[in-house]
């Protein structure tokens, strides 16, 4: 997104928004908050752009966990063709929100970010229905098909709402 300022009145420009998701192995809430992120900006006409990373990079170029898949897939959500990728310090400069599932993915990419390092893009995904909570997506790696169906009610409705919030942003600044 971009601003521009003339006669002294701010102007906004609709350029694709960038948004990336991270969480520790992008293999199981990453892919997930990826796919239904892309499938609602898809689904009011945006131009828009998901991409999702991990802070480890224990499966790169795998693809989402099968229990993510299936319950994507359940919803109406198709993340087989993602790959896992670990997250790096050029993300700060492609993408323009970052949005990580819990708080030791924001340490991490903190440090990982060094000089690059820009707190005004990065939230705690859940901070979008519970700010200032300090809420987390639980890790659903060691979990059951259960785990990966409270983790994807979850990341729906914090989409719903960075999705609200964003085009209501955007619409305020006009
Ligand atoms: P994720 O879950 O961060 O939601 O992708 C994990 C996936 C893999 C591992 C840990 C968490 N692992 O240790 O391999």
């Amino acid at each position: 997104m971009f601003y521009a300022q003339c006669s002294g009145r701010l102007f906004f420009i609709f350029v694709p928004m960038k948004i990336l998701m991270v969480c520790l192995g992008n293999i199981c809430r990453s892919p997930l908050a990826e796919g239904i992120m892309q499938d609602k900006i898809n689904r009011a006409g945006l131009e828009w752009t998901v991409d999702s990373a991990g802070t480890a990079g224990y499966h790169v170029g795998e693809p989402p966990h099968k229990l993510s898949q299936k319950v994507a897939l359940h919803n109406g959500v198709n993340i087989s063709r993602q790959a896992c990728r670990q997250f790096c310090i050029a993300d700060f400069r492609d993408f323009d929100k970052i949005y990580v599932m819990d708080r030791d993915n924001y340490r991490n990419v903190k440090q990982m970010g060094g000089e690059a390092w820009d707190g005004q893009k990065v939230s705690l995904i859940l901070d979008a229905l519970y700010p200032d909570q300090e809420k987390e997506v639980p890790d659903p790696w060691y979990g059951t098909e259960k785990d990966y169906h409270f983790v994807y009610e979850m990341l729906d409705k914090a989409c719903d709402k960075i999705l609200l919030d964003l085009r209501q942003l955007s619409a305020k600044k006009q």
